[in-house]
């Protein structure tokens, strides 16, 4: 009787059977934790300091949420659209805040952009290291490329930066009401709003799409520390 009940295809079924509910268990909890969680909206710090025009701001999020309401996720072949339409809004969102003076926790984290005022807004909240500055001034961001390799005949020469700015660029009237800071962050991330006299438009505009806030405040560590007489 025995060896009949626990004859190997008896065991082999109830094997079986446990492996599928164990399949189909462990199936329906990854399905439940795959949910995305909706975020809670979270207070900002400190009171936002409007830079926006509140009318345009308006207008901009009924054209927004008009957008939204057009395509539905429930029909197939508009899914898709659906989802990347409700994704470029989620962004356009984003940037809105930004523009209002909206400071994102990981602002640190994130591409500076080209809006000088709107760094130098943010710049206070992180802390530039002059020796992270240097490395990546000398390698990741290749700045040294041109401004080291030629000796000051491709771009101006980095040892004495600030000195420069301070004594020679500021003193020039298109400058004028500039800060050093100012000046050097708005030579990086536009480069081309103000050309040094002697130089061609040779450095690259890409840089606002590229350093993020923390690398902007490190090389601009960097190149404030660079203040011994300018050779040139
Ligand atoms: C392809 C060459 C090139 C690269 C790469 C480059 N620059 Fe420049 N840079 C120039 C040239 C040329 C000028 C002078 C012309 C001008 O004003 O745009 C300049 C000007 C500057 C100035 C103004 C200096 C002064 O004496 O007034 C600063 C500051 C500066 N660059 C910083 C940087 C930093 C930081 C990087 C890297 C993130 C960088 N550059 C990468 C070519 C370059």
């Amino acid at each position: 009787m025995i060896t009949r009940y626990t004859s190997p295809t008896i065991v082999l079924a109830l094997l079986t059977l446990l492996l599928i509910a164990l399949i189909s268990v462990s199936l329906t909890l990854a399905q439940e934790t795959a949910v995305t969680p909706i975020p809670t909206p979270t207070i900002p710090p400190e009171p936002v300091d409007l830079t926006c025009d509140p009318t345009e701001l308006l207008r901009q999020h009924e054209q927004l949420t008009a957008l939204v309401a057009t395509v539905s996720i429930e029909t197939p072949p508009q899914a898709g659209l659906a989802l990347d339409n409700l994704f470029k809004v989620g962004a356009a969102y984003q940037e809105l805040a930004l523009a209002c003076g909206y400071i994102p926790p990981d602002a640190a984290d994130r591409p500076v952009g080209e809006d000088v005022q709107r760094v130098l807004n943010t710049l206070s909240r992180v802390y530039g290291d002059p020796i992270n500055g240097q490395l990546l001034y000398n390698g990741e961001l290749g700045c040294a490329v041109c401004h080291e390799a030629g000796g000051g005949t491709v771009a101006p020469y980095t040892e004495g930066t600030f000195t420069r700015v301070d004594e020679i660029r500021l003193q020039d009237h298109l400058l004028s009401g500039y800060t050093a800071e100012q000046y050097l962050i708005e030579s990086i991330i536009q480069p081309h709003s103000y050309i040094v006299p002697g130089y061609t438009a040779a450095m690259p505009t890409f840089y606002g799409q590229q350093i993020t806030l923390q690398q902007l405040a490190d090389v601009l560590a960097f190149l404030l520390s660079q203040d011994g007489p300018s050779p040139g």
